[in-house]
Parts: C-alpha cells; sequence; structure tokens
C-alpha cells in the first residue's frame, strides 16, 4: 500500500521547489489534479474490502487536507514575495531632498500696468489696445502731425516693411495711434444717436502699451511702455484732466502728499499741449519736479479725424510713461534693469 506520508512529504518538497505561482499549480496538478496521486489513491479505495475502506478513506482525505493547507500556505509565501519585490521596485526615498519650484511674479512694470488699469477702472476708464506695427496714418497723420514734423524722421522711429514709400509702416511712437483706432470705433457703434442729434455715450479709455523710438541710455530704450488716456464727451475740459490726473497720481504713489503742475509744451495732436510733472512732499524725492506725461486738449483736426464735429465734442488725452512710473514707485535709478531679465533684480518684486 502507497505510504500516505511519504505523498505529503514529496506534495510538500514540490511546493517548495515551486518558485513562481505557475509553477506551484504545476504542482498541485500532480496531486490533487484529476490525474494526480490523490486522485489515484481515491481510485484504488474501490478495490479494498469493506472493513478497510472507511478507515483508509479518512486517512487519504488527512493527506489531502495536509497537502492543501500546504499548498495554501506556499500560495501566500510566494504571493508575499511578490508584493515585496514589488514594494521595493516602487519604494520612495522619503529623505531625498524634493525638487524646488522657484516663485515666479510679476514683471514691476507689468504691476504699475495692472495698478494703472485698476485706478482708471475705478474712475470708469475701460482699457483699450492697438497694434505695435502701426501705419502712417494712424501714428502720424490721423494726429494732425505734419508731413515735416521732426517726429517722422527716420532717426526717430523703426520703419518696417508694407505701407507705401510715401507712408511706410512703423513701430509705433508713442500710443496715441489708440486715440484715434478706438474714437473711430466708439463712434461708429453711435453714429446713429449721433445722427439723430443726441448725445453719445462719452469715450473714456486708457491704452497701455508697448512703444518704440531709436534712443539706448539709462533713462530711454528701444521699446518702451506709455499709458495713453483719452476722455471725449460734449463738456471735458483741462480741468476735468487736471483732477483726473491727481487722483490718478495720488493714487499710484499711494500719497496725498504729491501734487502736480502742468507745464505749458506742444504736440500736434493737443491744443493747448502741456507736460505734467509730479512732486512729492515727503521722501527721498521730496522737493523735485519730475516729467511723467504730455498732455493735452485734443486738437479740433483729431476730434474730426475721429468722426466727430469739434464744434460739439472736446476732450482731454495723456500719455505717460510707464517705466518712468514704475522707476519712482520702486525707487529703480537705471531703466534697463527692466529689460535686462536678471532674476537677482526682478524676483524683488516679487
Ligand atoms: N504721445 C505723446 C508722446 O509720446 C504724449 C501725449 C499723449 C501728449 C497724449 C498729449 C496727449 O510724447
Amino acid at each position: 500500500m502507497i505510504d500516505l506520508n511519504a505523498t505529503v512529504e514529496d506534495a510538500k518538497a514540490a511546493f517548495t521547489q515551486a518558485k513562481t505561482p505557475a509553477e506551484l499549480e504545476n504542482s498541485k496538478a500532480q496531486f490533487l489534479g484529476k490525474a494526480g496521486r490523490i486522485t489515484a489513491l481515491m481510485k484504488d479505495l474501490a478495490a479494498l474490502p469493506v472493513d478497510q475502506k472507511k478507515s483508509r478513506g479518512a486517512e487519504i482525505n488527512l493527506a489531502k487536507q495536509a497537502i492543501e493547507a500546504a499548498l495554501h500556505a506556499r500560495r501566500e509565501a510566494l504571493a508575499d514575495a511578490e508584493l515585496q519585490v514589488q514594494l521595493q521596485a516602487e519604494a520612495l526615498d522619503v529623505t531625498l531632498p524634493g525638487r524646488r519650484r522657484a516663485a515666479g511674479g510679476l514683471h514691476p512694470v507689468s504691476l504699475s500696468t495692472e495698478r494703472i488699469e485698476a485706478i482708471f477702472g475705478s474712475m470708469g476708464f475701460e482699457v483699450a489696445q492697438g497694434p505695435e506695427i502701426e501705419s502712417d496714418w494712424f501714428n502720424f497723420t490721423a494726429l494732425n502731425t505734419p508731413e515735416d514734423h521732426p517726429a517722422r524722421s527716420m532717426h526717430d522711429t523703426f520703419y518696417v516693411e508694407g505701407g507705401t514709400a510715401a507712408a511706410p509702416n512703423l513701430l509705433r511712437t508713442h500710443t496715441s495711434p489708440v486715440q484715434i483706432r478706438h474714437a473711430v470705433q466708439h463712434v461708429k457703434k453711435y453714429r446713429h444717436l449721433i445722427d439723430a442729434g443726441q448725445t453719445m455715450p462719452e469715450i473714456r479709455v486708457i491704452v497701455p502699451g508697448r512703444c518704440y523710438r531709436v534712443d539706448s541710455d539709462a533713462t530711454h530704450s528701444p521699446m518702451f511702455h506709455q499709458v495713453e488716456g483719452l476722455w471725449v464727451g460734449q463738456n471735458i475740459s483741462f480741468k476735468d484732466l487736471k483732477v483726473v490726473y491727481l487722483d490718478f497720481i495720488q493714487a499710484f504713489f499711494e500719497t496725498r502728499e504729491l501734487d502736480i503742475r502742468f507745464r505749458p509744451s506742444f504736440f500736434p495732436f493737443t491744443e493747448p499741449s502741456a507736460e505734467i510733472d509730479i512732486m512729492f512732499g515727503a521722501g527721498p524725492l521730496k522737493g523735485r519736479w519730475l516729467e511723467v506725461s504730455g498732455s493735452g486738449q485734443v486738437h479740433p483736426n483729431v476730434i474730426r479725424n475721429m468722426g466727430l464735429d469739434p464744434e460739439l465734442y472736446i476732450g482731454f488725452a495723456f500719455g505717460s510713461g510707464i517705466d518712468r512710473l514704475t522707476m519712482l514707485r520702486y525707487g529703480v535709478d537705471d531703466l534697463r534693469l527692466f529689460f535686462d531679465g536678471d532674476v537677482r533684480f526682478l524676483s524683488q518684486f516679487r
């Protein structure tokens, strides 16, 4: 008669030999499968005398249970081993230093632009934009700038391809062309009111943006930033300009100890024209007049180019240097710092 203990020992040895779940299932078949050794023993039972059948059957069952227990134990051991391998492979070294992501921030000129938009927004000004490649018409002619005006000199701006020989395209030298562009759109929108002899809603807009001139030193760069302001209505005068600009500049610098003055000047597109100077009543710049803006009452020819009757409509405009305002606000003494892209400088504004 076959030794059941030996069969169980053989099974345990075979299971231990199995190094993978697949090998283990093969070994299982040899003992517990249809053609396996336990199944064969069961079949042999039939040939035994009745009095031995019962006890032999019980012994075979015990052996079968022992083999099944060994199988389960080995299965678990193999699964555990597999898990361990996976855990090892995917292990995180929590003592490694993390990869740092430097915090970014806005450029100081962008910070100023956002401030300017917010302050004028609170006064009911919308924000408009225009192209940086501009036509001769919008940059000069529509702004009442005669053809022999020095601003048209090749030395004062960058001409680019396009346009005509007599009126080439150029990089805009100021944000003033957007006065015309915006006003023409506005007037088009309200043409029906104007034609019906009614009052159109006022034009109240600021235009921040990049401008270009052939200029480069500690206080001038070939690309710089301006913000244009334009308010046109039926009853808008220089005194409105004064109160709006004073409110703006005091909000921008967060002080009431700041005065402004208008100094007579000339621009083809305003009449009368003035430079706006500001003076701080305290701080390192106390007591010095600093020029920050051109300004004036919109010239009748410009009002006409906007599509409006200068007998009915009047307004003011200004164009301020955003870079200059930013330098004053943060105490920056060299304009070129804004364009060097040096993070040691820029990170101070985060
Ligand atoms: N465009 C002028 C300049 O760049 C500034 C200005 C704007 C003057 C609007 C008057 C009115 O110098």
